[in-house]
Parts: structure tokens; sequence; C-alpha cells
């Protein structure tokens, strides 16, 4: 069993055939599949010399309050069905992790295909995310949307741009190659978007993008929303309404730091009569992504916190560890700390006799740095132990935006 680098002339046809064992491809999208794995890195194992389980990752950002904070996101782990269960993925992506963060990313992301499998790597479970299903025409939204742009595949640069230039809250992640903005149009259905190109030079401010397989009345998924003031906001919303004539239903991502629910009338009723339909409306609640530090004193350095300064020493495990190989160029953040969290934050390595200590896994740790639960609920559910006078001062510090990635990975 061997890991390296993917190589694309090698290896293309062994990565379509795992891709297509697990259902994730079809015949006649090949070059799709192509496109996005060239976005970014990507590492196989091989098997009897043939790619039987391939991991790749992307490069990008994440918001954290003000501070822009490198990461990369694991995009896919797959493993093809004659080499599962013996351990290929999990170390495969332990590799990959292990290759970013030597190369300078301090945070890792990911979408779980199940709880419990990446944490076993580090990662953290987010928030929950919110995908509202509603009636367009039921959209309390008063502004008369302009004259649109439609935008096609052939717009994937300027629609990539617009997505990086977009309103980001805290959490909200970049991925930087246009690439994968192109491949994900291509992937479904019927794609089309809409928008405005309000900037200096004609660039495109605000837009959706949206796929459908029953065009005629929907239900519409929008597969991202981008925009940079609350105006552009409300012209896309709409938009949205202005097709509620004909398509009965439009399911999105809530927004962070919006509730669309305030935007729809009589959602309750709508909920209740909708019910068991094609076209139910209701709101899902699910919390899919995940994240893990990968560089402690790097993360806390753009950790600018409001109001008091705490200090504590940090006893950090981190389980990735076990699935690397000796000659892995980075080895995961376990250790001790003293750490500092406030207006500015800090962790060096060392203990200090007169402070309190904090005793976490680094996924219970990033779920506390990100924001995602206070400190005194993880104690109850995850690996994160303190005397209660310290957990409750990290509930004050720590009180932060609710964290989301706002891209779909
Ligand atoms: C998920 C997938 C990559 C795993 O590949 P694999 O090479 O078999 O994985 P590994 O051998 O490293 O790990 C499997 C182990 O993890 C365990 N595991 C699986 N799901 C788990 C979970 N939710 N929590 C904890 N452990 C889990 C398995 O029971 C197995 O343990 P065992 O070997 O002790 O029996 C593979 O099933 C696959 O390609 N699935 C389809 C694509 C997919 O969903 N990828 C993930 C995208 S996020």
């Amino acid at each position: 069993m061997r890991f390296r680098e993917y190589e694309p002339q090698k290896d293309r046809k062994a990565a379509h055939r795992i891709w297509m064992e697990i259902g994730w491809l079809e015949k006649g999208k090949e070059e799709i599949h192509d496109l996005f794995v060239g976005a970014g890195r990507a590492l196989v194992a091989d098997i009897e010399g043939e790619p039987e389980c391939m991991v790749t990752t992307v490069p990008g950002t994440m918001r954290y309050l003000q501070s822009d904070l490198l990461i990369s996101v694991v995009t896919s782990v797959t493993t093809s069905r004659v080499a599962r269960k013996r351990g290929l993925a999990k170390r495969l992506a332990a590799r990959a992790i292990a290759v970013d963060a030597a190369g300078g990313a301090l945070v890792s992301g990911l979408s779980m295909f199940e709880q419990g499998f990446y944490d076993l790597l580090g990662f953290g479970t987010g928030v929950y995310e919110h995908q509202v299903s509603f009636d367009p025409a039921l959209l309390n939204v008063d502004v008369r949307p302009r004259l649109p742009r439609r935008l096609t595949l052939d717009d994937w640069a300027m629609i990539h741009a617009s997505r990086l230039a977009r309103h980001r809250g805290h959490g909200a992640c970049n991925l930087t190659p246009p690439e994968l903005t192109r491949a994900e149009m291509q992937w479904t259905a019927n794609g089309f978007g809409l928008g405005y190109c309000d900037g200096p030079n004609g660039e495109l401010t605000h837009h959706f993008w949206c796929h459908v397989k029953d065009v005629e009345h929907g239900p519409y998924q929008i597969s991202w929303m981008a925009y940079q003031t609350p105006e552009q906001f409300l012209e896309l919303m709409g938009l949205l309404k202005s097709l509620g004539d004909q398509v009965w239903l439009v399911k999105m991502q809530e927004p962070h730091g919006i509730q669309l629910q305030s935007l729809l009338s009589q959602p309750f009723k709508r909920d209740q009569v909708s019910r068991d339909s094609k076209f139910e409306s209701g709101i899902r609640a699910s919390a899919y992504w995940q994240m893990r530090i990968c560089n402690l004193p790097g993360c806390l350095e753009h950790t600018h916190l409001m109001g008091p300064t705490v200090r504590f020493n940090l006893r950090l495990s981190d389980p990735i560890e076990r699935f690397l190989d000796d000659d892995a160029p980075w080895h995961g953040v376990a250790g001790e700390y003293v750490v500092t969290l406030g207006p500015e934050s800090g962790a060096r390595r060392g203990q200090d006799d007169t402070l309190p200590t904090l005793t976490a896994s680094v996924g219970a740790f990033t779920r506390l740095w990100l924001g995602v639960c206070p400190a005194t609920g993880l104690a109850i559910t995850d690996d994160l132990r303190g005397p209660h006078e310290l957990l409750e001062e990290l509930d004050r510090v720590l009180c932060l935006p609710t964290p989301g990635p706002d891209w779909g990975f």
C-alpha cells in the first residue's frame, strides 16, 4: 500500500472507477470530475499498483470575526468497493490534512457523511444549518427587483469572483480555486443563475445559482446566494418572489444572521397544509460540517475577542496522530499549552502552575473556539473538562456570532 500524489494522466481512469463505484459519477460526466479533482490537491493510495482510495483537498480562507485564516477543506474521501475497511480512508485523509497543515493551513474543514468518522481525525461538529423550503409567492418582501442578468455555465469565472466578494460573517469560508465553482455549476441538472452587475467596473455584485429537476413548478434548489449588502439580499429575495406565480417551492440554506421565517407569511399554516407533498414547506436543521484546528498558536494569533481576558493551561489531545506515519510532515496539535483568550490571544507550549487547567480533545476545543457551543455545554456532551469557574468564564469570553462556512463543501 502506497500513498502518493494523484497523477491525472495515469490515474484518472482509476479515479473515475472509484467515483462510479460509490455512485458519485455517471458516465458522460468524467470531465467535470477531472475539473473538480484538478481544482486542488489529490492524494491516492495504491493497492497492487492501482489507486483504490482518493482524498481531495482545496485551499481557502475562513473568517474568524474580522480575520481571515488559511483553511484546507477536505472535499472528498473515497474508497473503492474492493478496498473498504482497511483503514485507507482514515490514513489517507490524515495524510492529506498533514500535508496541507505543514503547508500553512491553520484549520481544516469538511462535510461529514455520518457523525463519528471524522471525529477520529480530530474534527468537531459545527452548528445546525437550516434548510428552508418555502412557497416563493408567500415571501413578505416589498422590493420590486430590477431586470436581472441571466447567468449561465459560461459565467463561472464572474460567478466565482462574486462568491469570493460576498458578505461574509463569522466562520464563512472562501474556497479559492475558480474551477471548483465551475465544476459545481456543471454537476447539477438545469442549473441557472440570476444576478446584478452593480460593481464599479460592472462586476457581478449579487446573484444566486439554482438547480432544478422539474423546471416547471420546482422545487428549485438554491445552490448558493451571494450578496454584499442587505439591499442586495432583499433584491434577490424579491427576484425569487417574482417567480412565485409558476414556481411552487424554493429550497435554500438560511444565510447566517438572517431568520428567513420572518420573511414568510403564515409559515405554520403552510407547513401543515403542504405536509407529505412534493412541495412540503418547512425548516430542517442539521449539523453536517466539521472543523479542526491544525495550528493552535496560529489560530489564536488571529483571535481578537471582545471583553475580558482569560488565561489557562490547555491539555490538548489529538486523535489524528495514530493515523499518521512517522514520515508525515505534521503530527497533529496534541500537547500542553498556556492559552490566553481576549482582545489579544495566544498559545505557547508549556504549563503555568498558577493557572487552572482545561483538558480537551482538539475537536471539542475547536468547537469552543469557533463558538459552536459554550464551554459549559461541551463539558456535558464532548471531550472537554475543567473547573466550573473556568468553564463559566469561557462562556462569557467566547460569546461569538453563530459560525457558518456559507459554502457547500
Ligand atoms: C466512507 C468511506 C470513505 C470509508 O472508507 P474506508 O476506506 O472503508 O474507511 P476506513 O477503513 O478508513 O474506516 C472504516 C472504519 O470506520 C468505521 N466507521 C464508519 N463510519 C463511522 C462512524 N460514523 N463513526 C465511527 N466509525 C465509523 C467503520 O466501522 C470502520 O471501522 P472498522 O474498520 O473497525 O470496521 C467509504 O465507505 C466510501 O468511499 N464511502 C462512499 C463515499 C463517502 O461517503 N465518502 C465520505 C464523504 S464525507
